[in-house]
């Protein structure tokens, strides 16, 4: 057998944000190699695999040490001699080796890094690429992408509440366009806020820095950045938030700093829908917090057959939270994060009973991110139909852009691309 894990070793990496995470490097009995990077959040949610982090003076606490020893000693131990090729089977050890419901344990970071590796090595061995590797049977298919233009929230210090306030180019017919479009709406946002003397640099996915007097301003200058840059808003370029509602409260009481306005839920879900009135907003992620999944319910039944509502703290990547949201009628898309499932057959699970469900399905970027791409590949492959990878600035946003851009090519002229109808509901 030519897949066997070999061996499997870890060194301690740095993330976009300049703080410690994990690399692991995979080889296998036959000679191939692979190689992931874990990603780290900023904004997470309650039930997501954990991190392990080594507390303590060095680097604000977020040291790699005790998570990088677990993997080059238990895991590594544990792996060797495994069928890569089996990635269910990987994984599976992996977890009944760490044995908490959280991976807290030998670490999220360091569990998530080796499977992705393990993935990645199982693809070379096959002679082709990672995307084509996991689509099998399944026609691959080039996400539609949402791509952050302002950001906020704790990408941003708090200097605006709403997260992520991005576009979708919805009148696009390749990936190439699509970038292409929002290429001409990101410099038109920071020829508006130059103009305004609001021009401070980025946030941390690469969004222009919200220097805005309130939520709602933040809004309009984002529809006269579509317009400035020569599209119509709503039928080319239309908005996609990600209110990210975890982190302005909880059990039904939300409070908007910036505004001044603190609100119940009802209050928040009714100030969402009258923006979805004014605004050409297609996709909310997040609307309410994690513990609010009467508040999710609430929201998807106002506007969930004319809107996509995502959740991203609210369902974690877990197929048995997705089960229970869609039981449940709240929301109609699921956020995929392989480091909140903490394994690729977690997340690959997650995305089969969202699809299941009649969920559409967007494969994300962390706000901490590196060069590694394996994203890219897993939205293509698996045919995710969205893609949010933060901003247009940035090589960590950028590298994986423009990886999409190489598998567009690659595909050829037959290249299939999701467009708008990837967006829930399904008869958009
Ligand atoms: P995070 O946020 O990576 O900082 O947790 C991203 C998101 O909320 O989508
Ligand atoms: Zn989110």
């Amino acid at each position: 057998m030519r897949t066997a894990i070999a061996s499997v070793a870890g060194r301690r990496v740095w993330d976009s944000r300049g703080r410690p995470t994990i690399e692991c490097e995979v080889m296998l009995s036959g000679g191939a190699t692979g190689r992931a990077i874990a990603p780290a959040g900023a904004s997470r949610g309650g039930r997501e695999a954990v991190d392990l982090r080594d507390g303590g003076a060095a680097f604000g606490g977020l040291g790699v040490d005790r998570a990088l020893a677990h993997l080059n000693g238990e895991i590594a131990g544990a792996l060797r001699g495994l069928d890569a090729a089996d990635q269910a089977a990987v994984d599976a050890r992996l977890i009944a080796l760490d044995g908490t419901p959280n991976k807290a344990r030998l670490g999220g970071n360091a569990i998530v890094a080796v499977s992705l590796a393990v993935l990645r090595a199982a693809a070379r061995a096959a002679g082709v690429p990672l995307w084509r590797h996991l689509a099998g049977e399944r026609p691959p298919r080039l996400p539609m992408p949402q791509i952050q233009i302002f950001g906020g929230g704790a990408h941003a210090a708090r200097r605006l509440d709403l997260q992520d306030l991005m576009v979708v180019p919805v009148e696009a017919a390749s990936f190439d366009r699509a970038l292409a479009m929002t290429a001409e709406v990101y410099r038109a946002a920071g020829r508006l806020m130059a103009e305004a003397g609001r021009l401070h640099g980025v946030a941390d996915e690469g969004g222009f820095w919200p220097d805005f007097a309130s939520n709602e301003e933040a809004l309009e200058t984002l529809v006269r950045a579509i317009e400035a840059a020569g599209f119509r808003p709503g039928e080319e370029v239309a908005i996609a938030l990600d209110v990210a509602a975890s982190e302005l409260g909880a059990k039904g009481r939300y409070r908007l700093a910036l505004d001044g306005r603190e609100l119940t839920t009802d209050g928040l879900i009714e100030l969402l829908v009258a923006w979805i009135g004014r605004y050409p907003i297609l996709s909310v992620e997040d609307p309410l917090a994690e513990d609010d999944a009467e508040g999710m319910r609430r929201f998807t039944r106002a506007v969930g057959g004319r809107v996509q509502v995502v959740g991203d703290d609210f369902l974690v990547t877990s197929a048995a939270r997705i089960d229970e949201a869609a039981a449940a009628g709240a929301c109609n898309a699921a956020l995929l994060k392989p480091n909140q499932a903490g394994t690729v057959s977690e997340t690959l699970a997650a995305l089969n009973a969202a699809r299941d469900r009649g969920f559409a399905t967007i494969v994300s970027a962390r706000s901490g991110e590196t060069e590694d791409v394996t994203i890219v590949h897993l939205a293509v492959g698996w045919d995710a139909g969205q893609l949010k990878v933060g901003s247009f600035a940035r090589s960590e946003r950028m590298a994986k852009w423009n990886e999409g851009l190489r598998i567009e090519a690659a595909l050829g002229p037959g290249a299939r691309f999701a467009g708008r109808s990837a967006l829930a509901p399904a008869r958009r």
